[in-house]
């Protein structure tokens, strides 16, 4: 069975990439490398003794998607494939919204024509917005989103939805990712930002590596346990196996399926400094700054829905995902650039 992972080289698409051979399934990865490294595919090869096919392409040109659908017998899709920062996307929007939506119709269309009908879909907790209480599951109201980022994910969201009504053999799989962190145990793959992080975890890691001299907790007057803001981190393997089962349950099903994939546990940015320096041995000094705009108080998953359809659960636990980020970071201080 041959998947297509869009994006495959990104963080979460290269642990899926893991998991998907581990699993048994031949894996093609299609990614241009606008944010991700080549030498993903070495260290893939590493852990698992198989090499994934590689098309350094972009997939928002039709062309070039047709041409992997003609060379290989593709039998389902995993779209990582499309641009991540918020703030980046609240500065230049029209960049988000020609890439995210255009990566997505053109994948769409290709498998349309190729009778391709089982589609995995990279979506995110950002599209509950900040009128819901958590813990958000997926019968709620979607909407508010406060970046074209988020935007994209509930526009395309929307698009599979239509989709799979108009299309009695179509499957799509909505995954609503919360928090992803950690690395792949072997220190080989793991996360890569360019530039100064916006996430946490890897903000984290780089001050405990001296990279960056301090890290600004935004935000100390949440109606949170300590006054920072809450979030559902889940490690990027076990999300990566989500997807696997995921890819499974789209080849055996039809319609469209939002599910969140979390631990359905909440930390406050305090709590995962604590727990991380626990972990690594290494002080990570701390400033408190203002609460960073868009942010919301709390964001953890109901996980009933991920238990229920795709069989499938978190097994890490925080000290597991500090303790992976921090083995990365120290292994790769510089990413892949080394
Ligand atoms: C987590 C918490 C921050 C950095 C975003 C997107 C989401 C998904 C993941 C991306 C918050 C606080 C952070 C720092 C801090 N998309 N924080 N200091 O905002 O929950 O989710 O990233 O690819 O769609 O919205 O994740 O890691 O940025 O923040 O105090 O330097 O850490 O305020 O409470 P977020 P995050």
């Amino acid at each position: 069975m041959s998947i297509l992972l869009t994006g495959g080289a990104g963080f979460i698409g290269s642990h899926t990439a893991v998991e998907m051979i581990n699993a048994g399934y031949d894996v093609i990865i299609a990614d241009n490398l606008s944010n991700s490294s080549e030498k993903v595919l070495d260290r893939i090869e590493t852990i698992t003794g198989i090499r994934p096919k590689f098309y350094k392409v972009d997939v928002a040109i039709k062309g070039d998607v047709r041409r992997i659908f003609e060379e290989n017998k593709i039998d389902g899709v995993i779209h990582f494939a499309g641009y991540k920062c918020v703030p980046e996307s609240t500065k230049i929007p029209l960049k988000y919204y020609r890439n995210n939506i255009d990566t997505t119709l053109t994948v769409l269309e290709v498998m349309e024509e190729k009778n391709c009908n089982a589609f995995v879909f990279s979506s995110s907790a950002t599209v509950y917005g900040d009128k819901n209480e958590v813990p958000f599951n997926e019968n709620m109201p979607t909407g508010g989103t406060t970046n074209a980022y988020g935007s994209t994910k509930l526009m395309i969201e929307n698009i599979l939805k239509d989709v799979a009504a108009a299309n009695n053999k179509f499957s799509a799989v909505l995954l609503r990712y919360f928090n992803p962190i950690g690395a792949h145990p072997s220190g080989l793959i793991g996360e890569a930002p360019d530039g100064i992080p916006n996430n946490l975890m890897p903000y984290i890691t780089q001050t405990a590596v001296g990279i960056r001299e301090v890290l600004n907790v935004f935000g100390t007057d949440y109606n949170t346990p300590d006054g920072t803001g809450v979030r559902d981190y889940i490690h990027v393997v076990d999300l990566a196996k989500g997807h696997v089962a995921a890819i499974k349950y789209a080849m055996e099903n039809t319609g469209a399926e939002a599910i969140n994939l979390g631990t359905g546990n909440g930390s406050s940015v305090l709590e995962v400094v604590r727990a991380f320096e626990k972990a690594s041995g290494v002080n990570v000094p701390v400033e408190f700054k203002e609460r960073r705009p868009g942010d919301v108080e709390y964001s953890y998953a109901s996980v009933e829905k991920a238990a229920e359809l795709l069989n499938w659960k978190a097994e890490y636990d925080l000290n597991d995902m500090c303790k992976h980020a921090w083995n990365w970071q120290k292994k790769n201080p510089r990413g892949y650039n080394e």
